[in-house]
This record gives C-alpha cells, structure tokens and sequence, in this order.
C-alpha cells in the first residue's frame, strides 16, 4: 500500500511515498481503508525533527485522524465493524497510508450524512474545543477570548461558545478576512495577534482558550477579568517565557487561574461520547467542519508547505 514516510527530519521535502505491506490488526484493533487523513500541526512539528526527543524517528508515518471503512479486524472485536464507515485515530504517527490500523476503542460510527473530510477535520478539534471550555468552566453569559482561532481548535472552540451562549467571542487572528470568516461562524470581535482590537473589543475576558502559548502569553493575563480563568490547550508558538509564573503570581489580586488541557487526561469513552454529539450535530448542518482544502495523499509534501507557510484555515485533509 502507498504510504507517506518522514524519510529526512526538517523541510516538507523530506516526506517521500513509499510502498509498504498492509497491517494485519492486532488483538483490539481494526483496519480501515481510508477515505479521508487529517493533516494535524503536530504530523509538522514531528516531521521538522523537533520531537525527536521524544522518540520520534526518521522513517516515522505521520497522521493520527482518518475515516473510511473498517475492512479487517483483529482477535477480540466484534466481526460487525466489518464494512461499516467510521472515523479512527491511529495515535501520534500511523495515519498518512491507504490502511490504517487503529484501536477499536478509538473509533467512532459516522453518520451517514457526515462526509470522511468533515469527521477528520472534527474528531480530534471538536473535542479538544469541548473539554477546553469545560476545563475553564466556562458558562453562558461569559465573555470568551479564543487566541489562535485559525486553525482547528480554534475554529470548533468559536462555534461551541457562541452556540454555548456566551456574551462575547472574540478571537486573535492575522487577516481581516479570516476574522470575517470567524464572524460567520459565530466570533463577535475581531483582535490582532496582540489581542488589539480597538475600542469595540470587551476590556475583559472570563475565559481565556489559548492555542498559542509563545513569548506573548503573559500579556493575555492582563486580559483576564477577576475570577477569570485561561487555558492553554495548544503552544503553536513555542512556550511562554521564564517569567510567566511570576507574571501569574503579579496579578494575584485579580484571583484568576491559569491551566492546560489535554485530550490525553480524558477517557477514550467520554471524547467518544462528545464525538458522536458532534458528528450528529455536524450531520444536521449545527456545526461547520470547515476543510481547507482536499489533497491527495502523495501531495503531502505540498501539505505540509502550505501548513509551514500559515495559508491554512482549518484542516487540509488528504484523500488517498
Ligand atoms: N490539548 C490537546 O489535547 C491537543 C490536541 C491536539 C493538538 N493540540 C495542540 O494544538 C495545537 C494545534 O492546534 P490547531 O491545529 O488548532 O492550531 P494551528 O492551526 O496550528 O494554529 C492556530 C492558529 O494560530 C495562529 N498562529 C500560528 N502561529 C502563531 C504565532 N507565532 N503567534 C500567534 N498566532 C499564531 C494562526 O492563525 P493566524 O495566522 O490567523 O493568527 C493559526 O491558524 C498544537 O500546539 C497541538 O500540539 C492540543
């Protein structure tokens, strides 16, 4: 089967296609011959060799987020799954192939009106977005600021809180037409990445869902109302600096609470949960999958180039 390998750490150009033999599922797992791969920041972050601290090596398969058909599945699992569409996560690697492997506990039914493209583009985001807010007890009525609503999360974090009732929804972005975007999907204010946005933007936020992180976090304190609450769910900009603890402990007075989300800490059967709401709901027209764009699988390089460039709103999704 075609694949996509990390052959060279660094540049997109160091993705090549390469033929390997297709996975036999192991006990728990199912095969799905896929019809849709999500193209995640992380797949850029591993391919630029910045994780390979962490285990990762070259000749890694990046991608963790695909749907289409279950067609095999190992010892342990319900023959039924067999033929049926579904959306699966592989894990941090595994996914830019023609057949993927991927525990059966980490997939989910689609809905027959919901296309492959659009559950990759929600899966993994959606429920990011769901468990962010809830972890930043967010409740209607509240003012929200979403910093790096471009991209996936940001994106599904917009449309949670404003369909959630919250006052406000304003969000950071570096075009003015991707702020008219993100007004269509429910944004009310429109700040630079500074988090200026002139006299109409709120002097305050409740909660603050933070995708960025990077050297300016500590400024989006001083943002924060009294009792305010911001949640880093992503550091697309690297860390935040040494001194951010000190920064926190400065606004004291302001009793607000600073923490991070990940999908990690929440079990496989409540992001399931959350999914499937989410994919009814997508299904109905309530929410938007917004794909940037459809390319085939061998035009991952090309992928990549366009998610290192930053011309990306939403998810490129592969199609092999
Ligand atoms: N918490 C979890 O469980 C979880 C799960 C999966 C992924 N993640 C994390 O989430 C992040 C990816 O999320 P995503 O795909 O939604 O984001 P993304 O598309 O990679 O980035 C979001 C937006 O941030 C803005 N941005 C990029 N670089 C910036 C910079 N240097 N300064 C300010 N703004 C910048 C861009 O929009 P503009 O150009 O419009 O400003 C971009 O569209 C990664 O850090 C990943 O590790 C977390």
């Amino acid at each position: 089967m075609k694949a996509i390998s990390i052959q060279t750490f660094g540049s997109p150009d160091g993705l090549a296609v390469v033929d390997l033999p297709v996975p036999a599922p192991a006990a728990g797992q199912v095969l799905i011959a896929t019809e849709a791969v999500g193209v995640g920041g992380v797949d850029t972050v591993i391919r630029s060799g910045a994780l390979a601290a962490y285990g990762f090596k070259e000749g890694h398969i990046p991608g963790g987020e695909v749907a289409g058909t279950v067609t095999a599945v190992g010892e342990d699992v319900d023959v039924s799954w067999i033929g049926r569409r579904v959306w699966g996560f592989t894990g941090t690697g595994g996914g830019y192939v023609e057949q993927a492997v991927a525990p059966v506990e980490q997939i989910l039914p689609l809905p027959g009106s919901l296309s492959a493209a659009a559950a990759v583009t929600l899966g993994s985001s959606g429920s990011v977005a769901h468990f962010g807010l809830r972890h930043a007890r967010f409740a209607p009525g509240e003012t929200v600021l979403v910093r790096g609503a471009a991209g996936g999360i940001g994106i599904m974090t917009v449309q949670l809180a404003a369909r959630g009732g919250a006052a406000a929804v304003a969000v950071t972005t570096s075009s003015s037409e991707r702020g008219e975007r993100l007004r269509r999907l429910g944004a009310t204010h429109v700040l630079d990445r500074s988090g200026d946005g002139g006299k109409e933007a709120p002097a305050g936020y409740d909660v603050i869902i933070d995708v960025v992180a990077g050297e300016d976090m500590p400024s989006f304190l001083d943002r924060l109302n009294p009792n305010g609450r911001m949640v880093a769910v992503g550091a697309v900009a690297g860390q935040p600096p040494a001194d951010f603890g000190t920064r926190i402990m400065a606004a004291f007075r302001k009793s607000m609470s600073f923490a991070a989300f990940s999908a990690a800490t929440v079990t496989p059967a409540d992001l399931s949960a959350v999914r499937g709401k989410q994919f009814a709901a997508a299904g109905r027209g309530e929410i938007e999958a917004v794909v940037h764009e459809l390319l085939p699988l061998d035009e991952a390089v090309l992928a990549h180039r366009k998610m290192d460039a930053g011309e990306v709103f939403g998810r490129i999704v592969l199609t092999p």
